[in-house]
């Protein structure tokens, strides 16, 4: 059972579906990407018996983690073969044209923005946009860090193979030092328990779904 949405944040749900609803116009894939993301996130802060506000906060910043892709040029994003050096750097932007999105809606808490600009940040300081060293790394940013690493492995994509979740596993293994050590073994945990989710059609799904 899910905890209820707290109130001070019920404003929060229409502005997210609208950002959502642009982002599909943009980029269908992107749009389904972040919304199972969101749901391996929703599902492991539940995992974790995450406190309900922060839990709410983080989840949101998972909806909405890749909302700078709206100004990235969907010619990159739906391009078939490799992108060129030049499109990467206009890719890497894309946490941080999150986070002023954001900003300049001037709704959502500072936090979230901050989450979205770090969700490509990792541990060992080798990330992008802004090489965050660990420490001021927020605790969402390393459960969106996370999730997002362990979804986006197994989706299929126009430049992508999906891995099986045991795949996806095995590669982040391999590369365990790019994340959160303690939050790293909870999600192993985690995913060794819990197969099934639920499909997720709006943000309300926050208000106390099944999961
Ligand atoms: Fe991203």
């Amino acid at each position: 059972m899910v905890s209820p949405v707290c109130s001070d944040h019920h404003n929060l749900l229409e502005p997210t579906h609208s950002l959502l609803q642009k982002l599909a116009s943009h980029s269908q894939p992107a749009l389904w990407h972040t919304q199972n993301v969101a749901r391996k996130t929703r599902a492991f802060l539940t995992y974790l018996h995450t406190e309900p506000e922060n839990a709410l906060l983080i989840t949101l910043a998972a909806l909405l983690h890749d909302i700078g892709l709206l100004r990235v040029d969907a010619g990159i994003l739906n391009k078939p073969m490799a992108i060129e050096p030049y499109e990467e750097v206009l890719f890497q932007a894309h946490p941080t044209h999150g986070e002023a999105i954001l900003k300049e809606m001037g709704l959502f808490p500072q936090e979230i923005g901050m989450m979205i600009a770090q969700h490509h940040e990792q541990m060992d300081g080798s990330g992008y946009p802004r090489r965050v060293p660990c420490e001021q790394l927020l605790y969402g940013s390393h459960i969106i860090h996370l999730c997002d690493t362990f979804v986006s492995l197994q989706e299929e994509t126009i430049r992508q193979k999906g891995r099986t979740p045991e795949e996806a596993w095995q590669h982040m293994s391999e590369n365990a030092h790019l994340f959160h050590p303690e939050l790293f073994q909870a999600f192993d945990r985690f995913i060794h328990r819990l197969d099934h989710l639920p499909v997720l059609t709006h943000p309300s799904f926050l208000l106390g779904a099944q999961l």
